[in-house]
């Protein structure tokens, strides 16, 4: 059976991929937001999922106002990086899971969620940005460590989906991967966010206070995030803030109590504030049987009495 082992939330802001495409990552600048997901590709390597599903937000390249999916599904069997102005960015084409895709697009709409589905589709940095923060820069000709479901959610124009909407689906999506028969090892990222706004008289805006209560009820309290509507992502979080209830479907899509496996909050990366945080489904035999280690426990308690009892008598004995 397949199973989701963990959840990642990051950031995909634009001017990461391109300081990664133009050698900056040592500037200092730079430097301090790529120090901050050395831990995560090393978490990453040790690992090594068997395929990722990545939540983001297409920017205008693979769709445009003519066509807006709001929850639409990557099922090809690969996915070229897009041209966003100046060229696609220098990394490997993703490899799709066509058939994991199809599976969960089944079961998905099955469930009532309405997913519109690709079998075509160019991935822009709100994918392929995350990928290099948590794979590492891999090279154009190469591949990248595993292959990648895209989930594109609109959150560009309005109305884009209620975090309950969100929380609900990465529910949905869970269900799909357990209820599919390969033994395959699987993450998903939420990615955008965290708070910014890049027009209008608030530009620049970031509200970290805001953005690391969103982290701790994230990975605490999810239930404390699913109702927040959409004017108060806007007013706090900035226009652009609203990324983050993509970050629902992935928490969606783990077990209510997880364990925070490492978080990274830092501000600004361009003008936007860069957060960051893993967060691990626990051990399966412990969730299926929350209480099988006190029963262990007790059990290795009462042979341990037994023992001790024996070994009484074998030396009364001698
Ligand atoms: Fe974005």
């Amino acid at each position: 059976m397949a199973r989701i082992v963990a959840g990642i939330g990051s950031s995909h802001v634009p001017a990461i991929g391109a300081a990664i495409d133009n050698g900056k990552t040592e500037e200092p600048y730079w430097k301090r937001v790529f120090a901050g997901f050395e831990k995560s590709q090393e978490w990453m390597r040790e690992t090594k999922p068997d395929v990722a599903i990545i939540v983001y937000n297409d920017h205008a390249s693979a769709f445009s106002v003519d066509l807006i999916p709001t929850f639409a599904l990557g099922c090809a069997a690969e996915f070229p990086p897009a041209d966003e102005g100046w060229g696609p960015r220098p990394v490997p084409v993703v490899q799709g899971y066509p058939e994991l895709a199809s599976h969960i697009a089944q079961s998905v709409i099955l469930d009532e969620f309405d997913l519109t589905i690709c079998n075509k589709m160019e991935v822009d940095h709100g994918m392929t940005v995350p990928m290099n923060l948590l794979f590492g820069k891999v090279d154009k000709n190469s591949h990248w460590p595993c292959p990648v479901i895209p989930l594109a959610v609109n959150v560009v124009m309005y109305p884009p989906p209620t975090g309950h909407r969100c929380f609900m689906l990465g529910r949905a999506i869970r269900k799909a991967v357990e209820s599919y028969p390969e033994d395959l090892k699987v993450v998903i990222f939420g990615t955008g966010g965290l708070s910014h706004q890049i027009s209008g008289p608030r530009a620049g805006l970031i509200n970290s206070k805001w953005d690391k209560a969103f982290l701790d009820n994230l990975s605490k309290d999810p239930q404390k995030l699913v109702r927040i509507p959409h004017v108060d992502y806007m007013r706090e979080a900035g226009a652009e803030g609203i990324e983050m209830v993509m970050w629902l479907i992935m928490r969606g899509a783990l077990d209510d109590k997880v364990d925070e496996v490492y978080r990274f909050y830092t501000v600004p990366a361009s003008n936007t504030a860069v957060g960051h945080i893993i967060l691990a489904n626990r051990p399966r035999t412990a969730r299926r049987h929350p209480g099988a280690h006190k029963t262990a426990k007790r059990a290795a308690t009462k042979h341990n009495r037994a023992a001790a009892r024996a070994k009484a008598t074998i030396v009364r004995g001698r």
